[in-house]
């Protein structure tokens, strides 16, 4: 006689698995939820007989895998709205990085804040994307670009992670911009970074991968392949911030370094996107930072798509590029701006997202899944990629929830 902990009933269940089609829906639905893992899931017709556990019915409402944000820069301090007034007036986002502003004016900022004060703004953050479904969040580091900074935005994040129900996955991004204090010794800094930063974020199991920003005004692909070789080396895998603004052939380095995902990609050749293909690679879009740079020239989704190359969705929240701390309002944008259909939205931020973090336990609904479940007001799973800052989740079911 099965015995579980909880059966949700009367769900409309979007399971989103790779192997069925239209958001993988069972109408009239089970989920049986066993130690923080879904133990069965399937419709009420198939339940085992004589199940055991405490019952609850979902009336009839609709069912998601949690949401999962992939490429977020959360903590930070200070904010950059007088950039963002520059670029409306007409420089670029590059002229004002040169001029020393932009990555560098947020690392200013996040230097001299406490760690007390980076938990304290970041924790709303975290917050405001549970509110909306998210149940996985990925932090990245990248502010701080000295080895006490960098360390202390990683504590930070993991610090969230233990005082929230959210998972907190932390990317190592000290490969951001290159530092003043290494003014055209980018070379060094990479060796810093190598030699005794990751070692200790090793040591200290302060991050789950290592990302880095490979572009004109910040690094070049040798120096990005250097610090990737040490990543390997050190076991962490690695995701890059790739072809943003130019095509500097990022997405074929990140391939080559079997990377979890490539993300941004706007000015990605289709040798990229094969390279991507070839290697497995997830493609990250962010849409809130194509509509904040005023961006036009859109990532290749036709190859993408045509490559089979999996697309996943994020906020890529932080104070210069992507100033949105929305999940659902970053799928309706790429909904909008990159005419993903609204599955392909969900799929970003569920299934593909948890590919594009490494995780297999999660971003489907199945069994021996995390019992990471949304319950939404919606009359039809689509809906998650059209309302613009609607409020629809009824409620986040997370496995780590006390
Ligand atoms: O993902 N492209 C580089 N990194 C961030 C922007 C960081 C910033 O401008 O503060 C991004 O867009
Ligand atoms: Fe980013």
């Amino acid at each position: 006689m099965p015995d579980w902990d909880l059966l949700l009933t009367d769900a409309r269940i979007a399971t989103m698995r790779a192997d069925a089609p239209d958001y993988g829906v069972i109408e009239d639905g089970v989920i049986a939820v066993a130690d923080g893992e879904i133990a069965w899931i399937g419709p009420r017709a198939e339940l085992p007989e004589n199940t055991v556990g405490s019952t609850r019915s979902l009336g009839g409402r609709w069912v998601t895998p949690a949401l999962i944000d992939c490429h977020t820069h959360l903590v930070f301090a200070g904010d950059r709205s007088g950039e963002f007034e520059e670029r409306l007036r007409g420089a670029s986002y590059e002229d004002i990085a040169r001029a020393g502003g932009g990555i560098m004016s947020t690392v200013r900022a996040t230097r001299d804040a406490s760690a007390d004060e980076l938990y304290a703004n970041a924790l709303p953050r975290v917050q405001a994307l549970a509110a909306e479904g998210v149940g996985t969040i990925e932090i990245k580091s990248g502010y701080g670009l000295n080895i006490e900074s960098e360390l202390k935005m990683l504590s930070v994040a993991r610090q969230l992670g233990e005082a929230t129900d959210v998972t907190i996955r932390t990317t190592l991004l000290a490969a951001h911009t290159v530092p003043p204090e290494f003014k055209d010794k980018a070379d060094a800094y990479i060796d810093l970074i190598c030699e005794e930063l990751l070692p200790e974020v090793v040591a200290g199991k302060l991050a789950d991968a290592v990302d880095a920003y490979c572009e004109s005004i910040a690094f070049s692909p040798d120096q990005v392949a250097r610090l990737f070789e040490r990543a390997t080396e050190l076991g962490l895998p690695v995701k890059l911030h790739a072809d943003q603004l130019s095509d500097g052939g990022g997405a074929a380095l990140a391939a080559e370094f079997k990377a979890l995902s490539a993300d941004h990609l706007e000015y990605t050749s289709a040798a990229g996107v094969a390279a991507m293909a070839d290697a497995g690679a997830v493609a990250v879009l962010l849409p809130g930072a194509f509509l904040t740079l005023g961006e036009t020239q859109l990532p290749p989704l036709d190859a993408l798509r045509s490559n089979n190359v999996p697309i996943a969705i994020a906020t890529d929240c932080n104070p210069g590029t992507s100033p949105i701390c929305s999940l659902r309002n970053s799928m309706m944008l790429a909904a909008r701006l990159f005419r993903l259909t609204p599955e392909e939205c969900l799929a970003g931020t569920t299934r593909v997202a948890a590919a594009a973090l490494g995780f297999d336990d999660r971003g489907t609904l199945e069994a021996g899944k995390r019992a990471d479940i949304a319950v939404w007001d919606v009359s039809h799973p689509r809906e998650l990629a059209y309302w613009i800052g609607t409020p629809q989740l009824a409620e986040l079911l997370l496995a780590d929830s006390r």
